[in-house]
């Protein structure tokens, strides 16, 4: 393992490398327990760069065995060869010059998986972003573009498909039972987009027709025997590749595009270059086994490494602090993806819950960090919610300001211009202001300045004067090393909203520029006015959420619930009603904390029932206006001294609140939902069965018993219908025999699904209850248990750590000191799993004293740890600063 040596990288040091490496030759001769790789890299030097000047390559645990400089073996003095470097002091003055390398592998050993590793008998890679220097030393920095040919050998018997980037060009056999393939891909890339896949595998074939007409060879690449589980993969790949020829004219630009599925990955998937890599789990689904949010998350994330293509591989990053470039940028497009093939406002509310969940704790605690951040010491630790979510909020917004039609000639602009090019967030940022003739320098600050700015709004009617004025002001918190922060150009979407649910018109507005619906709010404070505005309008801001901001402002209930049934914004209507149920929750968590019982008021809880039972609305937003926020989300907005089974016990008071009071109208909605259809993925059938499902869980709860919920669960035709009611079981009657039955069921059934087993382990790491942690020592001994499988160790420990509040931060300290164990345990193997793992911490200090401590305590445990990877120092030592 890596060991730490405390360096630090910024922004400030980026400078060229002297040397680029235009062609790269790669051969592999594969064998599990030693590979060996020969590498002919052509290297040149750059103009104005002295001859002779010293070559210094990256490595990462390497064993060099042979080095030849300009074909001729290289002097035991010439060179200087460490596991992590590789230093050619004095290399040829030639302006071009070739390096034979050659490094021997262990892939079955490797358990970090990154650069070469086996999965399940399969060979594949993972180099975003530093694991090339795995394989060979290199110039492992995304600004070095090279043309890859690559030669894969391998025994015909157990790798009988050889694949890499690219092209294939030739394949044939070879002795002793073993064959060949090579692969060239013509477009120049950086070293992070190289994979190689060798294995027997299974495939589905397809082939996909571009607009200018070039056919393209697909192929989707799975373990035998799930071929039909791959179906739907194929579908949203081939709806992925039109949509960006429709959406953003990009086009396919190689002959085959494979992706493959593999059971041990790090990740959710990679973009490599034509040969895509994918977690499994972000793959396989049909109805028996997958869940609609399986469903949904398949097509999302093989959207989003197919849109990479443009956004990353074809225009990459100079460097890995503009990680939000490709990142950011592409979820924005697979956001928008997702919001063309189902419903645009569901998909609206599930993004802002998401940022919300992940993001806003992300830019509230130690970690906090600029979209693009100034300094890292572990690139793997950026790869977050605030450079990925907050990132696609920023380009988000930037279409709000500029407009759809500006936004788009933007994007073209940025393509025409950087085709080929690893570049920076400031040419980004340029190609919309040229485009557009705007400055966006202001604006550009949302890439620069970390934390999550709040907007305090007030505004009164003047009723004699016929005017309307709003109150603004912006703030923002201060952040790790940042504690003056500047002002920020926040487009805050909205509408005056008159007493019959329309918009009203005004006259003039002053104090603020305001255009198509938008309030530019650049300074401090602004006082908005609008006149001719004929009766009192409600408020409605921030609509469809055009911000990542957080709101205060003194708005009544009523004119809250008036929002949630009235606003033509379909998300500022879920977001009226979510405020109320927060409010109510907060409320109710001080009553608790006092030793009361809380009551809630009768307008709020006969508003959700209303909501729940109004067809005009879509099922899959009726659903999600009858979620109530969750626990985290109540300690959020507590923010301080958060005691996390008050919050719980105010929760299931709600939530029984609203079951009893729409207990009839609910048994009848769920009794019409369901219908004997056969399955289908799509956004109607999903909607549906959310609705349902989460009407279960009233019912169940109304009714006290499990027997609604073991009914669902011992009738259901799908994946979905059947884990939901497993969760309503576990979380609310888990002493019960029901339950017990249930959950032996589901592991007799899927006992060799490793995939459908992962739900049984996180549905019960979720159960929000004290015994939980020991249930969890059970788990962990349970022989389908293995720490060397992220998907495992992510559904039961990972599921515990960041979806459970009230187990993990039980009051005496034992989810800790779980978690803690787990990290330092996959700390040996996978530094990448353990770090990511440890930011379950990261809101330690707003939890009450008690738990504060003992946080404090288990963090500081793990800091005295000796030799510590990179990846879990930098974190731990960032979360205790
Ligand atoms: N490029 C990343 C994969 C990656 C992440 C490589 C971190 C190395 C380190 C890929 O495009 C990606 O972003 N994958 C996401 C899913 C996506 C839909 C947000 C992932 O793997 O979680
Ligand atoms: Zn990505």
């Amino acid at each position: 393992m890596r060991t730490d040596s405390g360096q630090i990288f910024r922004l400030e040091d980026y400078r060229e490398s002297d040397y680029l490496i235009p062609e790269v030759e790669l051969t592999f001769r594969l064998d599990p327990q030693e590979t060996v790789v020969s590498a002919r890299l052509t290297v040149e030097r750059r103009k104005n760069v002295a001859p002779g000047t010293a070559l210094e390559l990256d490595g990462d645990g390497l064993r060099l065995s042979s080095l030849a400089i300009e074909g001729m073996p290289a002097a035991a003095d010439a060179f200087e060869a460490t596991p992590e470097r590789l230093v050619i002091a004095r290399p040829p003055s030639a302006k071009r010059f070739t390096l034979d390398i050659e490094t021997r592998l262990q892939p079955s050993r490797n358990k970090a998986l990154m650069g070469l590793y086996v999965s399940s008998d399969v060979f594949c890679t993972q180099c975003e972003a530093e694991g090339f220097r795995r394989i060979t030393y290199f110039l492992d920095r995304p600004d070095i573009l090279s043309v890859y040919t690559v030669r894969i050998e391998a025994e015909k018997k157990s790798a009988p498909l050889l694949l890499s980037n690219g092209n294939p060009v030739e394949s044939g056999k070879l002795g002793g039972g073993r064959h060949f393939a090579v692969w060239h891909d013509p477009h120049p890339k950086p070293s992070y987009l190289f994979a190689l896949v060798a294995g027997d595998l299974g495939v589905v074939t397809d082939s996909f027709t571009t607009a200018s007409g070039r056919k393209v060879a697909l192929g989707v690449y799975v373990e035998h025997g799930n071929e039909t589980r791959a179906a739907y993969a194929m579908d949203a790949l081939k709806r992925s590749m039109r949509w960006d020829e429709e959406r953003f004219g990009r086009e396919y630009d190689l002959d085959v595009f494979n992706l493959v599925a593999v059971s041990d990955f790090n990740m959710g998937a990679m973009e490599n270059k034509g040969l895509n890599i994918f977690n499994d789990k972000y793959v396989l689904a049909d109805a028996d086994t997958a869940t609609d949010l399986d469903f949904a998350n398949i097509e999302a994330i093989i959207g989003h490494e197919y849109f990479h293509n443009w956004t990353g591989n074809r225009i990459t990053c100079r460097d890995w602090f503009q990680l939000c470039l490709k990142e950011g940028l592409t979820v924005f497009r697979d956001h928008e993806f997702s919001a063309d093939q189902r419903s645009r406002p569901v998909k609206r509310i599930a993004e802002v819950r998401g940022l919300r969940a992940h993001q806003f704790p992300e830019d509230q605690g130690p970690l906090a960090h600029p979209v693009r951040p100034r300094r890292y010491r572990e690139i793997n630790n950026f790869y977050t919610a605030t450079v990925y979510e907050k990132g696609s909020e920023v380009v988000r917004m930037i279409r709000t300001i500029l407009g759809e039609d500006a936004f788009r000639a933007g994007m073209d602009l940025y393509f025409e211009r950087h085709d080929g090019q690893a570049v920076t967030i400031e040419d980004f940022v340029k190609a919309f202001e040229d485009a557009s003739g705007r400055d966006l320098a202001q604006f550009a600050l949302w890439y620069h300045q970390a934390g999550t700015p709040h907007v305090a709004i007030s505004s009164r009617y003047d009723a004699g004067e016929k005017s309307f004025t709003i109150e603004i002001e912006q703030s923002v918190p201060p952040t790790p090393s940042e504690s003056r922060k500047r002002l920020m150009h926040i487009p805050l979407a909205f509408g005056l909203v008159g007493a019959d649910g329309q918009d009203m018109a005004f006259d003039t507005v002053e104090g603020a520029v305001v255009e198509d619906g938008v309030i530019h709010v650049r300074k401090r404070h602004h006082s908005v006015r609008f006149t001719g505005v004929p009766a009192r309008p409600v408020l409605s801001i921030n609509r469809g959420f055009s911000a990542p901001i957080t709101l205060s402002g003194e708005t009544s209930t009523d004119d809250r619930l008036f929002l949630a049934r009235h606003d033509s914004d379909p998300f500022s209507r879920w977001q009226s009603l979510n405020t109320l149920f927060t409010e109510a929750l907060l409320a109710a968590t001080r009553t608790v904390r006092g030793g009361d019982e809380p009551l809630f008021a009768s307008e709020l809880v006969e508003a959700a029932v209303s909501l729940a039972a109004n067809d005009t609305l879509e099922p899959a937003f009726r659903a999600l206006a009858l979620t109530l926020p969750g626990e985290p989300d109540v300690a959020r907005e507590i923010g301080a001294n958060i005691d996390p089974d008050a919050i719980h016990t105010a929760r299931i008071a709600l939530l029984k609140a609203i079951a009893r009071a729409g207990c009839a109208t609910f048994e009848a909605l769920y009794a019409g939902l369901h219908d004997n259809a056969p399955f289908t993925p799509d956004a109607q059938g999903a909607g549906c069965r959310a609705l349902r499902n989460v009407l279960l869980e009233y019912l169940a709860l109304a009714d006290e018993s499990p027997t609604p919920a073991k009914r669902q669960f011992d009738t259901a035709d799908n994946m979905t219908d059947r884990a939901a009611a497993l969760t309503v079981l576990a979380n609310h009657f888990g002493e019960t025999q029901e339950t017990r039955a249930a959950l032996a069921a589901f592991e007799a059934r899927y006992a060799d699904d490793p995939l459908v087993l992962d739900k049984w382990f996180q549905i019960q790491a979720s159960v929000p209850a004290p015994e939980t942690v020991a249930l969890m020592r059970s788990l962990m001994e349970h022989p389908h248990f293995s720490i060397t499988n992220p998907n495992r160790v992510r559904a039961l420990i990972g599921t515990f750590a960041m979806g459970n509040q009230r187990a993990f931060h039980s009051a005496d300290g034992s989810g800790y000191r779980l978690v803690a164990d787990t990290v330092l345990a996959l700390e040996a193997h996978n530094p990448q799993v353990a770090a990511r793992l440890a930011t379950a911490f990261r809101s330690w200090r707003s939890l009450e004293t008690g738990r504060r401590d003992e946080a404090r305590r288990v963090l500081s445990d793990i800091a005295k740890h000796e030799n510590l990877s990179r990846d879990l120092a930098d974190i731990v030592e960032r979360t205790l600063a």
